[in-house]
């Protein structure tokens, strides 16, 4: 119950780790307002992690590519929860693997066409500060709070097929959180960025190598972000944390 009347906003809460970050979140006591494009399933959700609780849960519509509708949602977690203790952006994704395109298949990179890369670099990258911009005036009056921006394995090594995920989730990421976290240090608001390797929310993330020879189960990553939020992790602010079982310490000899 270490969460108990902190209240997270949670975009991408419909599906993989944002979803399984809000049921822990509400298992420990803590409430959360879950945000999605995804209505129905995330309705859905919502409900069953309200049942089961401790915490509360609340769905949101929020395509967190719209600023109004960023601001909405915090507006709806502050009026509903009372304050907002960690915000964590999950919502993005690369074109390649969201539509499940087999690479081979996929269209080169002149050949895509340009809204793919509009949407790749609002979802991921553009939306993850609109988040911030939005919470962060909330934290300032409570004078504490956490960001947690989700970056990827794939901003290190590029991707020359999901260009617009290579560049959305790379040093532009890190830049934001020791900006946000400069910012927010006279007002107790920590920024942490978490990038995982490969994560099961697909079966075929499956095939990416790690140096411990599998792709995190979800719940792994999950437990980082709860870890940061606890009290035991006050200490950790203005980084980005790898989380890829040594996929980027591989050499070319793996
Ligand atoms: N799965 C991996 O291997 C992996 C690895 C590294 C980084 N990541 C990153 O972690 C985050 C979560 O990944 P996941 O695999 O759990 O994703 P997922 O695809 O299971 O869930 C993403 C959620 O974001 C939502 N979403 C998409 N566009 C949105 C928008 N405009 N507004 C609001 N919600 C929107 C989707 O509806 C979906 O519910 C993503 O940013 C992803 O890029 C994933």
């Amino acid at each position: 119950m270490q969460f108990e009347g902190k209240c997270a906003l949670i975009t991408g809460a419909a599906s993989g780790m944002g979803l399984k970050f809000s049921e822990s979140w509400a298992a420990e006591g803590g409430n959360v307002l879950m945000c999605d494009v995804n209505g129905d399933v995330l309705r859905e959700k919502a409900e069953e992690i309200d049942k089961k609780g401790p915490g509360h849960a609340l769905a949101c519509l929020c395509d967190v590519r719209e600023y109004t509708q960023v601001r909405a949602a915090r507006d709806r977690a502050v009026e509903a929860f009372g304050s907002i203790d960690i915000a964590v952006s999950f919502a993005g994704g690369t074109a390649v693997r969201v539509r499940q395109v087999d690479r081979a298949k996929y269209p080169e990179f002149p050949d895509v066409p340009i809204e793919v890369f509009d949407w790749g670099l609002d979802v991921n990258l553009r939306a993850q500060l609109y988040v911030a911009h939005a919470v962060m005036g909330q934290m300032r009056e409570q004078k504490s709070g956490l960001v947690v921006n989700i970056g990827s394995i794939t901003g290190e090594e590029g991707d020359g097929y999901g260009v617009e995920y290579g560049t959305a989730k790379s040093g532009a990421m890190a830049g934001l959180t020791k900006s946000l976290a400069q910012y927010g240090a006279k007002y107790g608001i920590r920024c942490v960025c978490v990038s995982p390797g490969p994560v099961l929310t697909r079966p075929a993330m499956a095939n990416m190598k790690t140096l411990v020879g599998r792709a995190a189960d979800p719940q792994e990553i999950v437990d980082l972000i709860l870890y940061i939020a606890s009290d035991k992790g006050s200490f950790i602010n203005g980084t980005n944390i790898m989380i890829d079982g040594g996929r980027g310490a591989m050499g070319h000899w793996n």
